[in-house]
């Protein structure tokens, strides 16, 4: 999944460590009521570790998550945490924890096939008397679809986002996460298109706007598709002009811009 990977960088401004606190407190006074005594953890799934901030107070955190990429984004956070890069279906440290936990990452294991073999990986990662805990972010019975937004600025890169979450088909175990995102930085064009050999082309209207993307991508299906677009930002007198723009492979090629009037979306890459 993109979030994940080409875009993890993003990831502190879409899901800001401050924002975790409350849920990692509550998540803490759960876990000591069954376990009083613990002194390590592993955490499988553990994403950008926003949890693990809070929880390493706690007791000796140890991260492990399938993509190499947010691994990177927790180490930044987390340098006093051992990280390691591994499926939850299948890692295995070779060491036991008093706690094994999984957060929202849980969501991402969607038959019973690959829960077991979580529950088999938690199981030999734990020391005898040892607690397993998940949060999901959603149980079946008590299942609501919704909508959220959020987003931070870190002083160059903002983000803002929509969640749609919702159940396609009642009848299955699945529910459904689409995200639009909008990224604002510095650069015209960020990561994901440049990675692709693009660059934006430098047009005499509106050169002088930040360009902001906007990508959809259906989550829990991991089908993704991006659209991108861009706008001006407003002009001298306060009014905002809507142009697309031609992104063109090696920075080769006519520029292109086309005056919309109004925002749009366009094309894929
Ligand atoms: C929403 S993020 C987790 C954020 C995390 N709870 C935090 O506190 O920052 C979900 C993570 O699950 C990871 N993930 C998805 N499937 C996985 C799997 N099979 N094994 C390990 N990690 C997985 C993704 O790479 C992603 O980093």
């Amino acid at each position: 999944m993109k979030l994940y990977h080409e875009l993890a960088t993003w990831w502190p401004l879409l899901s800001a460590p401050a924002d975790y606190a409350e849920e990692a407190e509550l998540y803490w006074r759960i876990i000591s009521q069954y376990k009083p005594d613990i002194e390590d953890a592993l955490e499988l799934g553990s994403g950008g570790g926003n949890n693990a901030f809070h929880l390493k107070k706690k007791c000796r955190f140890i991260l492990t998550d399938i993509s190499p990429e947010m691994i990177r984004v927790s180490r930044e956070l987390n340098p006093d945490c051992e990280h390691f890069v591994g499926d939850m279906r299948g890692i295995g440290l070779n060491r036991q924890f008093d706690l094994v936990f999984i957060h929202d990452a849980i969501m991402f294991i969607t038959t019973e096939e690959d829960l077991e073999k979580v529950f088999r990986t938690a199981r030999k990662h734990l020391k005898p008397g040892g607690l397993l805990f998940i949060a999901p972010d959603f149980f079946k019975e008590t299942f609501r679809p919704s909508t959220s937004h959020g987003g931070h600025d870190d002083g160059h890169r903002s983000i803002r986002y929509l969640e749609w979450t919702h159940d396609a088909d009642p009848a299955d175990n699945l529910f459904e996460t689409e995200y639009a995102y909008l990224l604002r930085g510095r650069r015209k064009i960020s990561s994901p298109f440049q990675a692709r050999g693009f660059v934006a082309g430098q047009g005499a209207k509106n050169a002088h706007s930040p360009a902001t993307q906007v990508m959809s991508n259906a989550v829990q299906r991991q089908k993704i598709g991006i659209k991108w677009g861009s706008y001006s930002s407003p002009g001298p007198k306060g009014r905002g002009r809507a142009h697309k723009m031609c992104i063109r492979p090696g920075g080769r090629g006519p520029f292109f811009e086309e005056n919309l009037g109004s925002f749009a979306a366009e094309g894929g890459v």
